[in-house]
């Protein structure tokens, strides 16, 4: 990888503290590495209307987007939660990755351990649903 890992495993990290998880005391950071080597972060904040709730990663990549990034700029992605097994990206978030990142971008998965799994949307999301690629 031609990135540090551990770096955006901490930066993850980092995004985590600010974790707005007062119903589900599940929390939940994201951080992307973009090519010029800044850092967009994300965490997961919920509602009391609980379906309102949003993912860290989807904060961190509409945060991105909203910055007048694409695509093109995204280097990989960190996330990172209190699990037995480094986090897993929910449905909602692969589908969204799937509009704005690379199918082999890499996503590194990690846990409060330190444990990391490295993989991509096209590993995470086989078979995924793409207007772009319907007819
Ligand atoms: N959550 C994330 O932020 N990312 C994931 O990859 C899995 C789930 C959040 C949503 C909700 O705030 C809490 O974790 C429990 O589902």
């Amino acid at each position: 990888m031609d990135f540090n890992i551990d770096e955006l495993i901490e930066k993850a990290f980092a995004a985590r503290i600010n974790a707005y998880a007062f119903y589900s005391k599940f929390k939940v950071g994201c951080a992307i590495l973009l090519k010029n080597g800044k850092y967009i972060l994300g965490c997961n904040i919920e509602n009391s209307s609980y379906s309102l709730s949003m993912c860290a990663e989807r904060v961190a990549l509409f945060k991105l987007i909203s910055e007048g990034y694409t695509k093109a700029d995204i280097k990989a992605i960190g996330v990172i939660a209190d699990c037995k097994n480094p986090i897993s990206p929910c449905g909602a978030c692969r589908q969204v990755f799937l509009e704005f990142l690379d199918l082999d971008t890499p996503i590194i998965l990690s846990n409060l351990k330190r444990e990391k799994k490295v993989t991509n949307l096209s590993e995470l999301y086989p078979y995924p649903f793409d207007l772009n690629e319907v007819k």
